[in-house]
């Protein structure tokens, strides 16, 4: 999608699509006949002719061939869930709202696991099949390109963890817990709790409207609207408005520390679990906005309409993860005091994994190498190490697969092995140094101002590069993100 946000914009397109915008790109726009008065011809203007096929089972990921999906590019997800953490029954409700980039016969969503009950594009029935976590949608007749078109899921089912279905990357999605749920995951995770066009290349809003047994909070993306309560049940409706990669939606619920605020005029709302003790977990997160502003001098704007974190403690999640707008940590991150390198880390992200996505997921390093070298920056800023100190010793420690495994090319298995995020900020900081603090920090800048809300290569970065400094980066580059061996200092 591109950056939008109003509803007007919806009604514009859905009055488009039953219109004659209906023709692809390539065709002429020539006005109906019935208005074109001021050229009068007697040649009526031709039907638009189509050749509806159906769109690609994958979007094109060479590391992922079945993720994300082909033909159209959807806008807004809105989400419908209610969960029973007593039976761990889903029942979800999503609508759909894309634009055919083809013309369609028919396209797949991607969903693992679960029952559908129902689809509906334009309010008429489809037709579905499943097809290992494919939800191959036919629609009663053929979407023209250009058109835009809503898509109804209404399906339920207990949900389960996605396992990466290539390589040993662990599980994502929809983790159950005693009295609520985790979800979040890396790169699987949306297709295992909705319908999804699921890869970062498809960018939409997102609406996320979570029932959950009264009493629990149920924490998502963006800003928290309203919080209703009809009988044993209560529906938390959040909202991201700014374009977000499908793996970083996320849902927590459970019982939480809450602390909401205000800063720059933006809503802040954390969240700790219950399960901990309050003390150095709640402090780290309570440093989003500080370490937020320094990473805006750094980076440029925060990307985002509000701040916050959460902190979970689940024996099955030891990570923490850059969901958009509100990071989660898992507890560990905390057990020996307050950490700001992971926040600093999470929040590094904002920028560089969540307001500029990777294209292909081959081009992790530059989520990952920013987010470590903003642990650097922070470190030096903060007086506790300069950046200099943690190249150095990052330099002298990594461990020869670290030099083996290029990080700009790493292969499936190892996105997020220690050489995406150890040599990805080694190479940052090597182009540093070859072009000195100003121009470093304008291409950050300029590659921030491009790119926020869409999504980013490694070929555009190295491009920048060279344009914004003026310098041939090809042997820096090549050494540092593409070699075998340990560069030279
Ligand atoms: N992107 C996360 C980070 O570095 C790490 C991560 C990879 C992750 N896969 C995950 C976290 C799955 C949670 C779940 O900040
Ligand atoms: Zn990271």
């Amino acid at each position: 999608m591109r950056p939008r946000g109003q509803f007007w914009w919806v009604a514009v397109m859905a009055i488009t699509a039953v219109g004659l915008v209906a023709c692809s790109p390539s065709q002429p726009t020539a006005a109906p006949t019935a208005t074109a008065g001021a050229t009068p011809s007697s040649v009526p203007t031709p039907e638009p002719s189509h050749d509806f096929k159906p769109g690609a089972a994958g979007i094109g990921d060479p590391y992922f061939p079945a993720y994300g999906n082909g033909g159209y590019d959807v806008a807004s997800y809105g989400i419908k869930v209610k969960y029973d953490p007593k039976t761990d029954k889903l029942s979800g409700d999503v609508t759909i709202t894309a634009a055919a980039t083809q013309d369609l016969s028919g396209f797949n969503l991607d969903l693992a696991g679960l029952s559908v009950r129902s689809v509906t594009v334009d309010d008429v029935a489809a037709t579905v099949r499943r097809q290992a976590n494919e939800l191959i949608v036919t629609p009663a007749k053929g979407i023209a390109s250009g058109g835009t078109f809503v898509t109804h899921v209404v399906y339920d089912g207990v949900p389960k963890p996605v396992k990466n279905k290539y390589k040993d990357l662990g599980e994502g999605g929809w983790f159950a817990t005693a009295d609520g749920a985790i979800v979040l995951g890396q790169p699987d995770s949306a297709a295992g709790w909705f319908p999804v066009n699921d890869h970062p290349l498809d960018k939409a809003v997102y609406t996320i409207e979570a029932t959950v047994p009264k009493g629990l909070t149920a924490v998502s993306n963006g800003v928290l609207g309203t919080t209703t309560t009809t009988g044993a049940w209560t529906t938390w409706t959040w909202s991201e408005s700014k374009p977000m990669a499908s793996y970083l939606s996320t849902l927590v619920i459970g019982k939480f520390r809450v602390t909401t605020g205000t800063h720059n005029g933006k809503p802040v709302y954390s969240a700790v679990t219950t399960k901990i003790a309050k003390g150095a977990a709640d402090t780290s997160v309570a440093h989003t906005v500080k370490i937020a502003d320094f990473l805006e001098t750094q980076f440029g704007p925060y990307p985002f309409d509000s701040y916050g974190g959460v902190v979970i403690s689940d024996d099955r999640i030891h990570f923490a993860l850059e969901t958009q707008s509100r990071p989660v940590y898992s507890a560990g991150f905390f057990r020996n005091g307050v950490n700001d390198t992971v926040i600093a880390h999470e929040l590094a992200h904002q920028w560089f994994g969540d307001a500029i996505a990777v294209h292909h997921w081959e081009d992790i390093w530059l989520n990952e190498g920013f987010a470590r070298y903003a642990e650097w920056l922070w470190n030096d800023h903060a007086g506790v190490q300069s950046a200099q100190k943690s190249f150095n010793l990052t330099y002298q420690r990594s461990t020869p697969d670290v030099w083996k495994t290029p990080p700009g090319r790493p292969g499936a298995a190892h996105i997020f092995d220690a050489t995406v995020y150890d040599r990805g900020a080694m190479t940052l900081h090597a182009l540093r140094k070859a072009v000195g603090d100003r121009a470093f920090f304008a291409i950050v800048k300029a590659w921030t101002t491009e790119k926020t809300g869409g999504n980013g290569t490694t070929a555009e970065f190295v491009a920048l590069a060279e344009k914004e400094s003026g310098k041939q980066l090809d042997s820096l580059f090549d050494a540092w993100l593409y070699g075998k061996t340990k560069p030279k200092l």
